[in-house]
């Protein structure tokens, strides 16, 4: 039974009232929010689980006035990326497995908090991190090499259960804007539970958001959110439709 003593205690109705009262706000407030608490939003957002822990993602609040106001207009002009005093360029980055799987593999052999772990499971991360890691993304010049891990793991899955992981450039990032996608959420819900208020955004120019804000190739933008305190008449109607067409338990 969970007393409020109880570090793994939760309010469910707190989070409920999050959870519902989340919406793609349109129309904004201009005051902006005080950094402290978007940066506390934003830590949040990076405990979202994340692949291997390797956090292929990119968090751009962009704030030169020059570059949000091309942003705005990269955003295709939308009343969100109009009106919002914030821009978050969420991006997912494929090519950060190489920072992540050194940073972790530090942290494996380092004292750091949370990093106090069983010899055996030390062991078992430091192969993780040095063999399994490269064997996934390490894909070759142009990731020449996905084509043929795709089909190894095809043949493999003929005969027995086996883990088909997202091989090749493509499934690299998928698998970068899945985690992405998922700290976005959490960004979403920390403004929320803040008092302030959040719209995703996938209506932009790629290519050009990425050249304003000098990112590489491999580099994806997940969504721009748009940020701030929502103004009257901001939100459309909530609906969904039946649970039983999304639902099931089999
Ligand atoms: C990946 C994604 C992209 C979206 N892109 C846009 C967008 O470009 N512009 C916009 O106004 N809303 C956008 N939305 C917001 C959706 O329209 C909105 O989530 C949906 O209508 C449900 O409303 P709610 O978020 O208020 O519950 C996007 C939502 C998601 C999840």
């Amino acid at each position: 039974m969970m007393t409020t003593a109880d570090p793994l205690a939760c309010d469910f109705e707190a989070f409920a009232r999050v959870a519902r009262t989340r919406r793609s706000v349109r129309a904004y407030q201009p005051d902006a929010i005080p950094d402290e608490v978007l940066d506390k939003c934003l830590d949040l957002a990076l405990l979202a689980p994340n692949s291997h822990n390797l956090e292929p993602w990119q968090f751009i609040e962009v704030r030169d006035p020059a570059k949000l106001a091309r942003l705005r207009i990269l955003c295709l002009n939308q009343l969100p990326a109009r009106e919002a005093p914030h821009l978050i360029v969420a991006v997912a980055r494929p090519d950060f497995w190489r920072m992540g799987r050194r940073l972790m593999q530090a942290a494996i052999e380092s004292d750091a908090p949370g990093m106090h772990l069983p010899e055996d499971v030390r062991v078992a991360l430091r192969a993780k991190y040095r063999f399994i890691i490269p064997m996934i993304f390490q894909d070759g010049p142009f990731h020449i090499l996905g084509p043929l891990k795709r089909f190894i793991l095809w043949a493999i899955g003929l005969f027995t259960i086996s883990w088909r992981f997202d091989a090749g450039r493509a499934g690299q990032t998928l698998w970068a804007t899945r985690t992405t996608a998922l700290a976005c959420q959490n960004l979403m819900l920390a403004l929320r539970a803040a008092g302030f208020d959040s719209c995703p955004m996938e209506g932009f120019d790629e290519p050009r958001v990425k050249r304003l804000l000098g990112l590489p190739g491999p580099a994806r933008i997940v969504m721009v959110l748009a940020a701030g305190r929502r103004a009257d008449g901001g939100v459309a109607p909530l609906y969904r439709f039946d649970r039983t067409l999304y639902v099931r338990r089999v």
